[in-house]
């Protein structure tokens, strides 16, 4: 790099010869880099001094370890669906398994082996470094079904809504099945002993396939595909109930201190209601200004909503993360290199950040920010 353009970047101001030379998209330019750098400072500040982070995790954050996403630029999950005119939606139901269950059953072994030879790529080892940092650690929220988190965090602190390919169920779990909704570990290799190949036609015979211990029909991955009703959450709902507690844990930190100002208004209010006017007096300015530095007081410690990969078709992260955000003392960082707004109230609220960035472009930047300031 230059000497002008690192003392530019230093300072902030366009090196000399940039502005004029490019114009206004120049100017545009180093509008971008300067905003994407003041960003990428402001997260890593954040995730530095986190009191606790809630990772928001969607298919984007597998895209730079080589798998696909089910909407966006890097689509695609299983190649042979587009030569089959098969739409994601159709494969991925109830109904595809029972209609054509070597053609289902070829689809989800293919996931199977792509997510499980996929490697976590360098951001999945940044946050498990910050879940050793943060003092109330690191949870994970995702929709994701490939089975990766389980490899960076441990399994209390991991949510898995839409469940995971590395677990099998019964296909006839609502119905007569004595198993009652059992969910059960693949077995090692299982994917790959699945001799079948994707075409509709398969020859494979059905008894090939995996089918329930307990009352012999076919057994599926305990994931919760389009329009299912036979999704087992026995093992979702213990991990949602980690999610519950964890949350819990946070908010009684927050609540521990903001008990004092909590208490001055209490005060104020009984005040209030002991005079004759009416009860619903606004609350005077200097309890409002209180509360205003209670609550920079505890983004000095902000609980982090990390939101990487989350996409707009199916917003079940987004709007879990962009809701908890909201809450005093937690600020979120956007991470998606295609759907990057950022709610306006947060974002005017200095409590917001989007990074137009790849999962690991946009992590490995945080991390390398964060390692000069400790
Ligand atoms: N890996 C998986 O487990 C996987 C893969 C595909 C689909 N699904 C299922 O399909 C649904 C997908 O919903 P979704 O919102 O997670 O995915 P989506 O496909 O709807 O959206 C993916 C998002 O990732 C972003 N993205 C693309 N490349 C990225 C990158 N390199 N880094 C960061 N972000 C990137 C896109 O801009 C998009 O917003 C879920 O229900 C999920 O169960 C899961
Ligand atoms: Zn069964």
């Amino acid at each position: 790099m230059g000497s002008s353009l690192a003392s530019a970047i230093q300072t902030e101001n366009p090196p000399n010869g940039i502005a004029t030379d490019l114009g206004e998209f120049g100017e545009a330019l180093w509008a971008k880099k300067v905003a994407l750098d003041d960003a990428v400072r402001k997260a890593a500040q954040w995730i530095s001094t986190a009191r606790a982070v809630l990772v928001g995790a969607g298919a984007g954050m597998g895209v730079d370890s080589g798998l696909g996403t089910y909407r966006g630029a890097a689509m695609g999950v299983w190649p042979p669906l587009e030569a089959l005119g098969i739409d994601y939606r159709e494969i991925c139901t109830p109904d595809a398994l029972v209609e054509h269950p070597q053609l289902a059953w070829a689809f989800w072994r293919y996931c199977m082996i792509a997510y499980r030879n996929a490697e976590p790529h360098e951001g999945y080892g940044a946050i498990q470094q910050w879940a050793a940092r943060a003092r109330l650690g690191v949870f994970c929220y995702t929709t994701n079904v490939d089975a990766m988190w389980p490899r960076i965090l441990q399994e209390g602190s991991l949510y898995e809504a839409h469940g995971s390919t590395s677990f099998l169920q019964c296909s006839n779990a609502r119905g007569g099945c004595p198993g009652k909704g059992m969910v059960w570990p693949c077995p090692d290799n299982f994917a790959e002993q699945l001799s079948l190949e994707a075409s509709r036609d398969d020859s494979v015979e059905l008894g090939a396939l995996p089918h329930c211990p307990d009352c012999g029909n076919l057994a599926r991955p305990n994931v919760n595909l389009f329009g299912d009703l036979d999704f087992s959450k026995k093992r979702s709902r213990i991990q949602r109930e980690a999610y519950r507690q964890w949350l819990q844990s946070v908010d009684g930190d927050i609540a521990d201190e903001l008990a004092p100002v909590l208490e001055q208004e209490q005060l104020a209010i009984e005040a209030n209601e002991r005079r004759t006017e009416p009860m619903d007096q606004p609350m005077s300015e200097e309890l409002l200004e209180f509360r205003r530095q209670a609550e920079s007081e505890l983004l000095r410690r902000p609980v982090v909503c990390l939101e990487i990969g989350a996409g707009i078709s199916i917003p079940t992260v987004r709007t879990a993360l962009e809701t908890r955000a909201a809450q005093a003392g937690h600020v979120l960082i956007r991470i998606n290199p295609e759907n990057c707004d950022i709610p306006a109230e947060l974002q005017a609220n200095g409590r917001a950040v989007s990074l137009p960035l790849s999962a690991v472009d946009a992590l490995r930047r945080i991390a390398d920010c964060t390692q000069g300031m400790r």
